[in-house]
């Protein structure tokens, strides 16, 4: 699971992840259940539609493949599967059936819980799903699911839907489908990363995010701070030289006989110097915010902020980065910091 606040990077994270599981060979599941086509924007292929199509190859026979879950095809796969019979076994049928009684905007306004509980039990069954198609044998289809999940503000009710409905529709085949998602969710195989920027807001909301999780007993994963900006040329003695090699460049195409060319020069030079100072203002606040995020208790992992924005190649770059370092899951214990806030 991937979340964090709005706009920090949970689709591109998501997405490098699967691409770096995929280059150790996984057959890997990513799936979007926003209905934002985040997924195909930044793969740069066409939508991605209600059924799993292939997105990319990586190393050793591993795949990325896409879906992107939406809760009315949900709703209808759900009902095939769990009450094809009553409703005839007909699944145009049963999809015709329940546009005319607008039941899919029903349920949507009616219970909202209900909504999520299909969208995370595609994924569910996605993450079961066998080779021979049954529950007690043959190899997941799947190595890995990853989800881009809602932003922070709704990662916990979303995925503790479970006991919601588990008392909403107590006995049903409804609640106990919640129950084994809710099974799944507490599991070891679960892990939630919060991706977050090293800024005062994201960070305050993974440190909330953290907390409720944890009081949801649901598994965190790591910190993934995104955009994290590469410290200027270390200074020490450094920044005399530096200066004087930008001097002699500087005055390489500037010329220095006119008179004004050396205030030229003393100019540019002053003001990269500002620039490099600024820029090292914002790496040392962004430092700050990084420790701060170690107050969630689980590992703060880096990815850079790609300076042209995230293209194929920075992607890949993240993804390099993520394989390199993959990312922590519940069963590696906390790093030796105990965790500042929230349950333990
Ligand atoms: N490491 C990065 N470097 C530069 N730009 C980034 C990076 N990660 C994300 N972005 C940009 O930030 C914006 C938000 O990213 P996105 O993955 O869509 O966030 P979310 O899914 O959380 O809303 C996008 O324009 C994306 O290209
Ligand atoms: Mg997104």
């Amino acid at each position: 699971m991937v979340t964090g606040k709005g706009g920090t990077g949970k689709t591109t994270v998501a997405v490098a992840l699967a691409l770096s599981l995929a280059d150790e060979g996984r057959r890997v599941l990513v799936c979007e259940v926003e209905g934002r086509q985040g997924v195909s924007r930044l793969l740069g292929t066409e939508a991605l539609p209600y059924e799993e199509v292939e997105l990319a190859e990586g190393a050793g026979g591993g795949q990325v493949v896409g879906l992107a879950v939406e809760p009315r095809a949900a709703l209808v796969d759900y009902l095939d599967t769990f009450h094809g019979g009553v409703l005839g076994g007909r699944g145009g049928r049963v999809s015709t059936v329940l546009d005319r009684a607008g039941a899919v905007e029903f349920i949507a306004d009616v219970a909202p819980g209900l909504r999520d509980v299909l969208l995370v039990g595609k994924v569910y069954e996605a993450v079961r799903r066998t080779t021979t198609g049954r529950s007690d044998g043959g190899d997941p289809v799947y190595d890995a699911v990853v989800l881009d999940a809602p932003p922070t503000g709704r990662i916990t009710r979303f995925l503790g839907i479970g006991d919601e409905l588990a008392q909403l529709a107590a006995g049903g085949p409804i609640a106990a489908r919640a129950a084994s998602v809710a099974a799944l969710l507490r599991s070891e195989q679960t892990a939630v990363h919060l991706v977050c920027l090293p800024e005062e807001l994201p960070v305050t909301e993974t440190l909330e995010a953290a907390a409720e999780l944890r009081a949801a007993d649901l598994p965190l994963g790591a910190v993934v701070a995104n955009r994290v900006l590469a410290a200027p040329a270390a200074g020490g003695g450094g920044e005399a030289r530096v200066r004087t090699a930008l001097r002699r460049a500087l005055e390489g195409t500037h010329g220095d006989d006119d008179g004004d060319g050396g205030r030229d020069v003393d100019a540019l030079v002053a003001a990269l110097e500002t620039q490099n100072r600024v820029r090292a203002g914002r790496v040392a606040e962004q430092r700050r915010w990084l420790e701060a995020a170690g107050g969630t208790g689980r590992p703060v992992r880096e990815l850079p902020d790609l300076p042209g924005g995230v293209d194929l190649e920075g992607l890949y770059r993240l993804a390099d980065d993520l394989a390199a370092s993959p990312l922590p899951t519940p069963r590696d214990r906390p790093a030796a910091a105990a965790p500042t806030g929230g349950a333990a």
